[in-house]
């Protein structure tokens, strides 16, 4: 009798943390890295927030909380889908998690039988799929190309649709293009939708608050009310107000689903961290104005990343609307040999190459299921960034 799950052997590590864990491995060994892989703001969280931690078990709020969150935090959340979303939910339409990625595992647990199809757009975040299939579903993979900068056709989405499909996961800005949807972009998406009555939508709207220029966050459920009924919206505190240790993620929906999640959650790992829960109550509920702030730093960082990628031989890197990754195509370099010696044979030798000969790190398309691309994530230090695509350039340079 085999020891380990047959579950186990459906699904693969996520790559992203393979990448952050070699290049801080290497680094550890005395190597010059570069590490552009970290799905994280490198900005510390904002004292209001420590504060209300620290304020939180001073007062002895370090007990096991409700299952599903505590109900200041469930009113904050509330308060934050109307203000922000135009979206009305009630406390017991919200569920709150370890992280976005507790929750969006909960609604995958919660309602997936074998056989069941998601449809996952593609480039796509590392953990969909992988999740999926941990929850005893099918992914099915819906390409969006460069041609439509990585965002998905009506036409994609209504080719992958068959009676089996139970939920579209949409993201937006994504991990990681950076894409964002403009509302007649996400309309067109959720006609699509209201054609199929039977698929319900998870919105994954982590990067809502990390646009540049002009761009407008919008959210299915937002854009085509007559989807509320089988939305899932999901969001979390991590990347707004760089808070990606306190691991708070929540979610509004249908209260059937909400409930199913609880369920899933209290036979796992009950109540996310009360101390925690605090202080994302005061990340919805205190002062926004340093988001702005931030944005206009990531701002800055994307258009010089973007401006010195494109200037690198073989290297195309379309402009996104938000998130902090950029997702440069590597098709001129296919092909090549690096100067130590390496077969550039896909976005993975790439990657690697790249690693072992200048020691910058990013994460190379095919995990993201696109080709032949890689991610950069540039929240990091200018300094780094600048440093990090100097050696990009001259790696291309030396492609023959
Ligand atoms: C698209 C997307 N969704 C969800 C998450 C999960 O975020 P967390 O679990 O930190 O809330 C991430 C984190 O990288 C992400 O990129």
């Amino acid at each position: 009798m085999a020891f380990l799950s047959d579950t186990l052997s459906r699904v693969k590590p996520s790559p992203t943390i393979a990448v952050t864990t070699k290049a801080a491995e290497l680094k550890a060994a005395g190597k010059d890295v570069i590490g552009l892989g970290a799905g994280e703001p490198d900005f510390d969280t904002p004292a209001n927030i420590k504060d209300a931690a620290k304020a939180a078990i001073d007062a002895g709020k370090t007990k096991y909380t409700a299952v599903d969150g505590i109900p200041e935090l469930k009113k904050a959340i509330c308060a934050k889908f109307k203000r922000d979303n135009g979206l009305d939910y009630t406390p017991a339409q919200v569920t709150i998690g370890t992280g976005g990625k507790q929750v969006l595992y909960n609604a995958l647990m919660a309602t997936l039988n074998a056989g069941d199809e998601v449809v996952i757009p593609a480039p796509y975040w590392v953990s969909y799929p992988d999740m999926v299939l941990l929850a005893g579903g099918e992914p099915v993979i819906a390409e969006a190309t460069a041609d439509t900068a990585y965002k998905l056709t009506p036409d994609a989405l209504e080719a992958a649709i068959t009676p089996k499909t139970k939920w579209l996961i949409f993201n937006s800005p994504s991990n990681p293009t950076g894409a964002g949807y403009t509302w007649d972009e996400l309309k067109a998406l959720t006609d699509v939708l209201l054609r199929h009555p039977h698929v319900w939508v998870m919105s994954d709207d982590m990067y809502e608050h990390l646009v540049y220029d002009d761009f407008t966050f919008c959210t299915p459920a937002e854009v085509e009310p007559k989807l509320y009924d089988r939305t899932l919206t999901v969001n979390g505190v991590s990347k707004a107000y760089a808070m990606t240790g306190w691991r708070i993620g929540y979610a509004a929906g249908p209260v059937e689903l909400i409930k199913a999640m609880g369920k899933i959650q209290s036979q796992s790992t009950s109540n996310p961290c009360s101390v925690s829960q605090w202080a994302a109550v005061e990340a919805l509920n205190g002062p926004q104005d340093y988001i702005a702030e931030n944005n206009k730093v990531f701002q800055r960082r994307r258009d010089m990343v973007v401006d010195m990628l494109n200037a690198a031989e073989g290297i195309d890197c379309p402009v996104p609307e938000g998130a902090f990754y950029v997702y440069p195509s590597i098709a001129g370099c296919i092909g090549k040999t690096s100067e130590g010696g390496a077969h550039i044979v896909d976005d993975e030798a790439f990657a690697t190459a790249l690693l072992e000969e200048t020691g910058v790190a990013v994460v190379f398309g095919a995990a993201f299921g696109t080709s032949p691309c890689f991610r950069v994530s540039y929240a990091t230090s200018d300094e780094a960034l600048r440093e990090a695509c100097t050696r990009i350039q001259s790696f291309c340079a030396g492609l023959k």
